[in-house]
């Protein structure tokens, strides 16, 4: 399918950029960036930057190399702030995970205070990353997004709250707050930073950020059933990780069968927030593959 290729073309850009943008294994000091290098080119589905560089193509209708390299500097930034959140996030004091990308994270294989330092330098090494761009104007503005979005009000604030819920059975309202600020956050940065990009009017860009909490909080909710039901191999990490660690998801709340409605429900406003959007074909692709895996 030529959706497929998109897909895949987008992917092997990405994948360049990224390792083109790290320092190399043998810069000094060579642990770090050794563990850089090994958690953000370890795999990954590159959901983020590739909904951003698809988002920025839609807007400014053109698919060719030279407008995909204007957005890459950004959409690689982000999977740098992404990747740092997972290794943060697998660390033995905050979900306690040994697998991440179908390998094992970077705490089982670099140790704890590498880790600990791996994320904090892929954090900062996104923001810089962002200032790759020509139009420092525009570089601050997406900066301004990315911040916002992994800051004490976005991704951060988001772990903080899930961390210090597990064991409660908190209401639905503050997990669906939790799961907007921990997965929304940074997914509405990604089509905020395309609209930057693309010079969109504000109602576009009012529009692609409901879009992207919508499916950011569908995305963690599918996530959680597949880590109930034992999805291993469509997680590419190892599933009951929620329950092991007593966490409140949709699926403890709701049962799998009303988590299900409650993701589709999400899907469906999604499509319904671009629908009106030209040239929406690969946004509404992105959507069914969030789709697809309902199991
Ligand atoms: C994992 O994100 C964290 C969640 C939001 C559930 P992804 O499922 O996008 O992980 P990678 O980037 O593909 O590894
Ligand atoms: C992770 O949520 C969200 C972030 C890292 C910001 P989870 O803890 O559920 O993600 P997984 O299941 O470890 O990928
Ligand atoms: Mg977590
Ligand atoms: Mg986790
Ligand atoms: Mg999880």
């Amino acid at each position: 399918m030529i959706i497929d290729k998109y897909f895949e073309n987008r992917r092997e850009l990405i994948n360049k950029a990224l390792a083109k943008y790290l320092d190399s294994d043998n810069t000094k000091p060579e642990i770090i960036h050794r563990a850089m290098r090994y958690s953000v080119l370890a795999g990954g589905k590159r959901l983020r930057p590739t909904l951003m560089l698809a988002t920025y193509e839609m807007l400014v209708n053109r698919r060719d190399k030279r407008a995909i390299q204007q957005a890459l500097p950004v959409a690689c930034a982000i999977e740098m702030l992404h990747t740092a959140s997972l290794v943060h996030d697998d660390l033995p004091f905050i979900d306690n995970a040994d697998e991440r990308r179908g390998k094992p994270s970077c705490h089982k294989k670099f140790g704890n205070a590498i880790a600990i330092l791996a994320g904090d330098a892929l954090m900062t090494k996104g923001f810089e990353t962002v200032l790759k761009l020509r139009n420092s104007k525009k570089a601050i503005q997406c900066l301004e997004e990315l911040i916002e979005a992994a800051s004490t009000r976005g991704m951060i604030g988001g772990q903080v709250v899930d961390i210090t819920s597990s064991q409660k059975r908190v209401k639905l309202h503050i997990l669906r707050d939790i799961h907007l600020k921990k997965t929304g956050a940074l997914l509405r940065a990604a089509e905020r930073c395309a609209c930057i990009l693309a010079n969109a009017t504000e109602q576009i860009t009012n529009a692609l950020s409901d879009f992207a909490l919508n499916i950011g909080l569908a995305y963690q909710v599918i996530d959680d059933i597949l880590d109930e039901v034992g999805a291993d191999d469509l997680l590419d990490k190892e599933s009951g990780e929620d329950q092991r660690n007593e966490k409140v998801t949709y699926p403890t709340l709701l049962g799998i069968e009303e988590s299900k409605r409650q993701a589709l429900k999400l899907i469906y406003d999604a499509q319904n927030i671009i629908k009106y959007i030209p040239n929406n074909n690969v946004l509404l692709e992105i959507v069914e593959r969030i789709h697809d895996r309902i199991p």
